[in-house]
């Protein structure tokens, strides 16, 4: 597998305060959403988005809570990771985080752990505005109420909810500008965003989402338990047993020659052969056993999981992408039974490394059979007049 290249993106999440209106008994990021806790539902999201190092600022005495739930999530990432002691503010446990980041980072995002359900793509859209020259970001959601400035119990004008936002996390900065609006702050601001505007910074607003809003109150707590609900269970209530059957799930891809260097498909080297383009190496045979083997386990697609934001996957081969869907099937509590893929091409001919191929292909899951089949179809069909490959896997995974 390669060598993963140092991140550019940071990500600081602040998970040390105490949690007074939630009153649970213990810091808000270490209570049990059900049997994970608030941090760890954090995480999840954090280690789906961007490739990134990951910072978590944790209360004091809370360290080693806090480590544990990153490595957890962080899986065979946990170099990228390390964990801090907050301070008595935000303001300070951020300032705290920001201290932790490695040199290289480029593009910081500040993360509230109490947003335990944020969804991936919102840490992308966030890193994508920072990329097109934002130099700070914030995901916003329509304010949907009619607001009223009120006071002394009187109503005594209406706001225009259209000028409104209501401001999220992760909010994204440019390092530089994070850095330096941090060590000119004077006094305490409400978010990070409000600290780097005051600095004289730009804002940009990007689309927030409902899913990460912020646990504070009990009833908050209430509906993060009941928004996670492991969908499986959810859908067998109705039909008992479900749950200890196996599940299929099936995948395809396609690529067109003209890539550069030399082909590599079904996990192998084809010296001689032309290359197929994509972001990766193009092995459509791979990708279409990862889309089998997640849509099997109900862990999204690969573009869930490899996107192109994803720059270490650049030009990686089946092998990292397999054992890397491998890992998160087991992290989820699968493991994969058998794999059967075709593949429609007029070349290579596999007839020659058919075995050779199902071997690497298996060897990169761990050891589960996979075979492979190779067709051609007759000169029909992009496949026929040799302009691409097409792919199509069935996978079956059984409880770990
Ligand atoms: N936070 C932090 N350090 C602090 C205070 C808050 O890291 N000194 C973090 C919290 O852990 C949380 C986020 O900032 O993830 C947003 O803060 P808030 O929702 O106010 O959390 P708490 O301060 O823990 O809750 P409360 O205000 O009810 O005590
Ligand atoms: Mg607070």
């Amino acid at each position: 597998m390669d060598v993963a290249p140092p991140p550019r993106v940071g990500v600081i999440v602040v998970a040390a305060g105490s949690g007074t209106r939630l009153n649970a008994g213990a810091p808000k990021a270490f209570v049990g959403i059900d049997e994970h806790t608030v941090l760890r539902h954090a995480l999840r999201g954090v280690f789906a988005g961007p490739y990134a190092q990951v910072v978590v600022v944790a209360p004091e005495g809370y360290e080693g809570e806090a480590l544990t739930d990153l490595h957890a999530v962080a899986g065979d990432r946990a170099e990228l990771t390390r964990v801090v002691t907050g301070g008595t503010t935000r303001q300070q446990s951020v300032a705290h985080g920001l201290h932790a980041l490695w040199p290289g980072v480029e593009v910081v995002l500040v993360h509230d752990a109490a947003r335990a359900l944020t969804p991936p793509e919102v840490f992308a859209r966030v890193v994508g505005a920072v990329d097109d020259g934002a130099p700070g970001v914030v995901p916003v959601l329509p304010v949907v109420d009619t607001i009223k400035r009120v006071a002394d119990g009187e109503v005594r004008g209406q706001v225009d909810r259209a000028e409104l936002g209501a401001a999220q996390t992760p909010q994204g900065f440019r390092r530089d500008v994070l850095d330096t609006a941090y060590a000119a702050a004077e006094g305490e601001h409400t978010d990070d965003a409000a600290l780097v505007a005051a600095a004289g910074h730009r804002i940009v607003a990007v689309d927030g989402s409902p899913l990460a809003f912020k646990i504070t109150t009990p009833a908050d707590l209430e509906r993060a338990r009941s928004l996670v609900v492991p969908l499986p269970q959810a859908q067998v209530s109705p039909h008992p047993g479900v749950d200890a059957l196996p599940r299929v799930g099936v995948g395809t891809d396609v690529h067109a020659f003209g890539g550069e260097g030399t082909l590599w498909l079904a996990g192998l080297e084809w010296p001689g052969e032309p290359a197929l383009s994509g972001h990766s190496d193009g092995d459509a045979v791979a990708h279409a056993i990862v889309d089998a083997l997640l849509s099997a386990a109900g862990l999204g697609d690969i573009g869930t999981h490899f996107g192109t934001d994803r720059p270490e996957y650049a030009g990686a081969h089946a092998d990292a992408f397999l054992a890397r869907t491998a890992g998160l099937l087991s992290e989820a509590g699968w493991r994969v039974g058998n794999v059967s893929v075709q593949v429609q091409t007029l070349r290579p001919r596999f007839r020659a490394r058919r075995e050779e191929a199902e071997a690497a292909l298996s060897a990169a899951l761990g050891g589960a059979p996979v075979s492979v089949a190779a067709t051609t179809t007759d000169g029909l069909g992009f496949t026929g007049r040799g302009e691409g490959v097409a792919a199509t896997a069935v996978a079956l995974i059984v409880r770990a």
